[in-house]
């Protein structure tokens, strides 16, 4: 079988639009334009580069952007100051920590200051909590983009096997949740599961999460299995730079209905989700109903 290629770059472009369709009618309608803060400490590289291709697409699709850069070493208290700052901000709807934080800033601390409404990200205990509970929530962008893909492919998941592998808290254990949520059959593993080949054959969903580059073979893919690969893996091959997912794509596709390709597959689905989200907290925050197919 050679798999499909679910196009992430392709959709992730839709959802954008259907995202500016929702603002536009938004600012027309009710004279509200959501507004997405993002605040970055410090001057990691890739941080840098994160922030500036979201504070662009945010704008893009018609809302507003407020970036915060401050210097690496700025105090817990200023910090949390300006997180204050913009919870009872009624124009942000939307706040984002840029992470990781330089090691003097306590992530957890930091993330539950923001009030669990705004949380774009949704790593607030709130709303990983109410994820876990099967309640409505702020549900983490890159998790929510594989679900989407998955019900775009799919329809319905209902009854299907899963793995995740991989068991952090930004992809999967909300990854795990989700698919939960949709009646799949979920298996968690990690690096201490045993006999992962065997695990990772029996499954109809595979959703790779670990940062190690093409560490699933081929054949350990069931015969049309769709794989969704979250790995963003920079290597060095034949003297040059590439990026590869956690999945040995040539393999993998052989076997598999449908995959991921890395770069164009999940990656772009990650902003697309966050400005996805920022209107959907800005709908309930004004009191509307959420936008059709946007959510978890
Ligand atoms: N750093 C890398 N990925 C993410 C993300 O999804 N959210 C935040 N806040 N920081 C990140």
């Amino acid at each position: 079988m050679v798999a499909q290629v679910i196009d992430g770059k392709a959709f992730a472009a839709k959802v954008r639009a259907q995202v500016a369709d929702q603002v536009a009618k938004l600012k027309e309608e009710n004279g509200i334009t959501p507004g997405l803060a993002v605040v970055l400490v410090g001057e990691d590289p890739a941080s840098q580069v994160y922030v500036r291709s979201k504070g662009k697409q945010t704008v893009e699709v018609g809302m507003n952007s407020y970036e915060h850069k401050l210097e690496a070493n700025t105090s817990e208290e200023d910090l949390l100051a300006l997180i204050d700052k913009l919870n009872s901000d009624p124009a942000v709807h939307g706040i984002l920590v840029q992470l990781p934080l330089p090691k003097h800033l306590n992530e957890d601390l930091v993330i539950n200051s923001i009030d669990p409404a705004k949380d774009v990200d949704g790593f607030h205990i709130s709303n990983v909590g109410l994820l876990g509970t099967g309640q409505k929530s702020m549900v983490p962008c890159t998790p929510l983009g594989c679900l989407m893909m998955l019900r775009e492919h799919h329809g319905s998941l209902s009854g299907m096997d899963a793995v995740v592998i991989g068991r952090s808290n930004i992809v999967g254990k909300p990854m795990a949740q989700l698919l939960l949520g949709d009646s799949c059959t979920v298996t968690i593993a990690h690096s201490r599961t045993k006999d992962l080949p065997d695990v990772v054959r029996r499954a109809d969903i595979v959703v790779a999460a670990v940062g190690r580059p093409e560490m699933v073979p081929g054949d350990w893919i069931k015969e049309g299995a769709t794989v969704i690969d979250v790995g963003i893996n920079r290597i060095e091959r034949d003297g040059k730079n590439k990026l590869v997912g956690d999945v040995d794509y040539a393999s993998a596709a052989e076997r598999a209905g449908a995959i991921t390709p890395v770069p164009g597959g999940v990656g772009p689905m990650t902003i697309a989700c966050l400005l996805a989200n920022t209107l959907t907290a800005c709908c309930r925050a004004n009191g509307l109903p959420e936008p059709e197919g946007l959510t978890a």
